[in-house]
């Protein structure tokens, strides 16, 4: 069906045109036939948008480079328009920011005027510069504003002013231009799924709550997506001729939850006060609109997640032999299946397929290939004493990866239909879950940009996949068997103010050399130092344990706190909650230099050191090669007994012998 192109040769420029509701903007109106002039700060994602567009048509845009705080480009981007086209029809007033969320007492005047000049005055300029122009068109304003406007919003007060003043000033200015027949009117969205949203929601404890209260809080029960902006900007362009000196409410009709459960309450629908005040509080003042940003930052056309219901399964017709477990080598051998989820900027979440495991197919200048936009879990799922399969704390897994995402630019998804996902495919490949309290399936998470471009840019195109094989017991005889270790500081894993704490395959690569090293100089792992002060941090690819007497005669068991350099460790989060559970010795997170394990080590108050990961549970660590000299730990001559009682607490756990929630069942 051919569409009527309602805003055909109009000339329209957007400010902040790049990302989330200026994109949408942008997008409607060169869909509708207009010419529209489009600027940001970032110039890879105005020029990616610029051509990903004018291939699309019919209309046609232009990206112009513009600091929006600057008075002479704001000129030059209207000089470059006029320059261009010859006239303005509509000036959509949309760059902005929301900075993050302070109280009044720790706001300066200083950035109360930075934010006024970057979201209001911007504004100003802008119309006063293309109001000559619009006035021979007798064209159209549309001010970007938000509902928090209306409605206030916690921590926030500079941004909420800045937003209110957005429609005075639309009201004040549609009275002066209204004897040109310049229409000028206002928008002010509520919430509108972003990623800037998503990453946000992801700070709080359950981010899938939040998204969902997010979407409740909205009478349509969902967030308001780009399109539906840019509709509306085109609504007030194209069709409210009638209309101006009006806010046009992009909300889903939030405003009106209150009114809606107001009116249960007096109708007595909703008995129980604490609810009803939960209920209102969340419509109304709840951290969604009261603590996150609404209507700022880049959004999808799409869904925010797929989804594990429209999971399709391609069988694999040709099944493998499965390996003896007995003879199984780390990483080597893979299942029958796979799953793989893909994604882009445009399109979103599509829908996740399991199919027959095979090769991928990548154009060569994919962003992961070159720049290690890439990340990856490992997780296992175990064969119970009872045959039914268990994954173990996978909702920590799923957390990690979700963290890798937001700091890789990737995009996020919904931890819980993820690891749906995962589970299915699980039970699709279930046989090759060893037969053997011994073994187990590997289960590898992975996500990659796959951006066919060589921009050092956020990848607008991603896949995550995941696949799956058996893997054997990490000491091939069985029992404990300790590993030496080379401690040298010229070498560091991971640096503050780095991406250690992040599960991403940059961090992997580069140890490799130095675990050649040890190898050479007859060591099995390397023990990570940090800074002048030679702080431990982890083992290999494992965090690390000292248990030992403090100098105070106090038994104590103690790990690297989680300050930005340490990997969050399942095992090492398990080990932590087991033994304050136990209560039968002190237990430390804190920073422990190598003076003092040294020092220890010579007083004779070292008991056990041991590292901690999926891979092993935990692995003892037997030796020390520190500056040319062998210092001996006397993990094994101590047991040890409590690496041995966490090794057999978890695997009891894993393998069904005792049950606690920390272990899903599959199947
Ligand atoms: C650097 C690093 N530290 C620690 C760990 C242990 O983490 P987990 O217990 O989740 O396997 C791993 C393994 O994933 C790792 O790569």
């Amino acid at each position: 069906m051919a569409c009527a192109q309602r805003y055909l040769n109009k000339v329209v420029i957007v400010t902040g045109g790049s990302k989330g509701i200026g994109r949408g903007i942008v997008k409607v109106f060169v869909q509708n036939g207009a010419k529209v002039v489009f600027c940001a700060l970032g110039v890879e994602d105005g020029k990616t948008l610029e051509s990903a567009l004018n291939k699309e048509g019919p209309g046609s845009c232009m990206f112009v480079s513009c600091d929006m705080t600057k008075e002479d480009d704001i000129k030059r981007l209207i000089n470059v328009t006029v320059g261009q086209f010859g006239q303005i029809d509509c000036l959509v007033n949309n760059a902005g920011w929301h900075p993050p969320h302070k109280a009044t007492d720790d706001t300066t005047a200083e950035e109360f005027k930075d934010l006024l000049n970057l979201n209001l005055i911007n504004y100003f300029l802008a119309s006063k510069y293309a109001l000559p122009y619009l006035r021979k068109t007798q064209g159209n304003i549309i001010n970007l504003s938000s509902l928090v406007a209306s409605i206030g919003q916690k921590h926030a007060a500079p941004y909420v002013a800045t937003k209110g003043a957005i429609i005075s000033m639309t009201k004040a200015m549609a009275v002066d231009e209204s004897r040109y027949q310049v229409r000028v009117n206002c928008i002010s969205p509520s919430n509108v799924m972003t990623p800037l949203w998503e990453e946000l929601a992801s700070q709080t404890e359950n981010s899938s709550a939040t998204i969902k209260e997010g979407e409740n809080a909205q009478l349509i029960g969902r967030m308001g997506t780009e399109a539906e902006s840019g509709l509306a900007a085109l609504f007030l362009a194209a069709d409210a001729t009638f209309c101006t000196g009006i806010d046009l409410f992009l909300s889903g009709g939030v405003q009106s939850r209150n009114a809606e459960i107001t009116q249960l309450l007096l109708h007595g629908l909703v008995y129980d006060s604490f609810a009803a005040m939960a209920a209102l509080r969340t419509a109304l003042n709840g951290r969604l609109l009261q603590s996150l940003p609404v209507s700022f930052g880049s959004l999808r056309f799409a869904s925010s997640s797929f989804k594990a219901a429209d999971l399709t399964i391609e069988r694999n017709p040709v099944l493998k032999p499965k390996p003896d477990p007995s003879t199984l080598v780390f990483g080597k051998q893979f299942s029958d299946h796979m799953l793989t989820i893909y994604w882009s900027a445009e399109g979103g979440w599509k829908n996740p397929e399991i199919k027959p495991f095979q090769n991928l197919s990548l154009h060569p200048a994919a962003s992961s290939l070159h720049y290690s936009i890439e990340l990856f879990e490992g997780m296992k799922a175990f064969r119970g004493v009872d045959n039914h399969i268990r994954l173990f704390r996978p909702n920590l897994n799923m957390e990690r990866m979700y963290r890798s995402a937001v700091r890789s630019c990737l995009p996020v998804f919904d931890k819980v239909e993820l690891l749906e996902c995962i589970k299915k495919l699980v039970e699709v490949d279930q046989e090759w879950v060893p037969y053997s309290t011994d073994a187990s399936l590997y289960v590898r998470p992975t996500f990659i940009g796959i951006e066919p471009s060589l921009g050092v840019a956020r990848a607008g195109h991603a896949l995550l996949f995941v696949i799956i094989g058996p893997v054997g017991p990490y000491f091939a005889t069985g029992g404990f068997s300790p590993v030496s270790l080379l401690a040298d500081p010229r070498y560091v894993r991971a640096c503050r103010g780095g991406v250690g704490e992040y599960k991403m395959g940059g961090n992997y690569g580069p140890t490799i050399a130095i675990q050649s090293e040890a190898a050479k100089k007859g060591c099995q792992q390397v023990l990570w130092l940090y800074g002048e002060q030679e702080e431990i941090t982890e083992v290999g690819t494992m965090n690390l344990f000292i248990y030992w007497t403090t100098e105070n005669g106090e038994r104590e068991l103690v790990t690297p706190p989680l300050d930005g350099i340490i990997l969050p460790g399942v095992t090492r989060q398990s080990l932590l909650d087991l033994s304050r559970e136990w209560g039968d010795f002190k237990v430390t997170e804190r920073k422990v230099v190598m003076k003092e394990l040294i020092g220890a080590l010579n007083d004779g108050r070292v008991l056990e050191v041991f590292g901690s990961g999926t891979a092993c549970v935990v692995c003892p660590v037997g030796s020390l090669l520190y500056r040319e000299k062998i210092y001996q730990i006397p993990t094994m001559q101590n047991g040890p007994d409590l690496a041995k009682r966490f090794h057999k607490e978890l695997t009891d756990l894993q393998y069904g012998r005792k049950q606690r929630d920390w272990a899903p069942l599959v199947v």
